[in-house]
């Protein structure tokens, strides 16, 4: 079989403000920074899924976004967080809803990819991460705890001054990764510390098929308000469009629009077996970047009415 030009596309999450992140200068090198480390892996012939896994392991490891270290806080002051894994060739998922003291959530899906149980949650992931010995980890960073702090001194009222504004992004923060590999191989993978405050027990989108969804034909990540996305059952929307001969520019723009007229607050990552890559948002700002081999690009500097993209 010939082998395929690969394509990347990350993100790391949607919302209304890059303030608390250090502005769009610092959000490009971060992510600028995992396209560099986990595109070499594809050049290489990696496997799309082991380059979704990487991709997702970097981005969890970097404090600007909400995943792994630096996801937010919930109600009751502990981190609990999700992850979801998608094999586009086996169409199968795998994922850990509202997991503790673990740096890698990403790394148990990952692990569920071969496992007849493949989605576990709280107490089944934590039983997991004893049975793998993964040593406890705290994801907890400063920032999020002075978030916290000063949300609860305010009784959890959005739009608190200071370090609370970075909230805004920070609680529809999500990281992902889409890759197809020089095989024609698609996979899909999603992270978040959730978002943010929320009760104990809430389940994000992110390892739910609604935000992390493929096949043989496309691989889409979300990012941005959970409920919203999981209303829109917005990666399998999608997905479904492409299979059924779509274009995933097409399926973007149509999905993307009824999102909007409905008042969704999200964003998406994809690409297709072609080698298309698409985003886009109904959120003012989408934390992408992606690169086809050739040339690599970002969305940070995206107008907020522009809903989808492609190339
Ligand atoms: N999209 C992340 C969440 O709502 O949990």
């Amino acid at each position: 079989m010939a082998q395929l030009q690969p394509k990347l596309i990350i993100h790391g999450g949607a919302g209304s403000s890059l303030k608390g992140k250090g502005g769009a200068d610092a959000v490009r090198q971060s992510l600028y920074a995992v396209i560099a480390a986990v595109y070499p892996l594809l050049e290489a012939g990696g496997s799309a899924k082991e380059a979704v896994v990487r991709g997702c392991q970097l981005l969890e490891d970097d404090p600007r976004f909400n995943a792994g270290t630096g996801s937010v806080i919930q109600s009751d002051g502990q981190i609990r967080m999700s992850a979801a894994l998608m094999d586009g060739t086996h169409q199968r998922f795998s994922g850990v809803i509202n997991t503790m003291r673990v740096k890698n959530p990403i790394d148990l899906a990952a692990f569920l990819q071969e496992s007849d149980d493949r989605v576990l949650s709280d107490v089944g992931a934590a039983e997991l991460v004893r049975a793998l010995q993964i040593p406890p980890y705290d994801p907890l960073t400063e920032l999020r705890l002075q978030e916290w702090i000063q949300a609860r001194q305010n009784n959890f009222a959005p739009g608190a001054a200071g370090v609370v504004a970075e909230q805004e992004l920070a609680g529809r923060g999500t990281i992902g990764v889409v890759a197809l590999d020089s095989a024609g191989r698609l996979a899909a993978g999603t992270s978040t510390g959730g978002k943010g405050f929320e009760r104990i027990g809430r389940v994000s989108d992110a390892a739910m098929p609604a935000g992390t969804y493929a096949t043989v034909h496309a691989a889409i990540s979300c990012t941005g308000i959970g409920e919203d996305i999981i209303d829109e059952c917005f990666a399998a929307r999608v997905v479904v469009r492409v299979t059924d001969g779509m274009s995933l520019h097409a399926a973007f723009e149509k999905s993307f629009r009824e999102a909007g007229d409905r008042h969704r607050d999200f964003g998406a990552i994809g690409i297709d077996a072609t080698g298309a890559i698409a985003w886009g948002k109904t959120s003012d700002v989408l934390l992408a970047a992606y690169y086809d081999g050739t040339q690599i690009g970002d969305t940070l500097d995206l107008p907020p009415g522009l809903i989808s993209s492609s190339r």
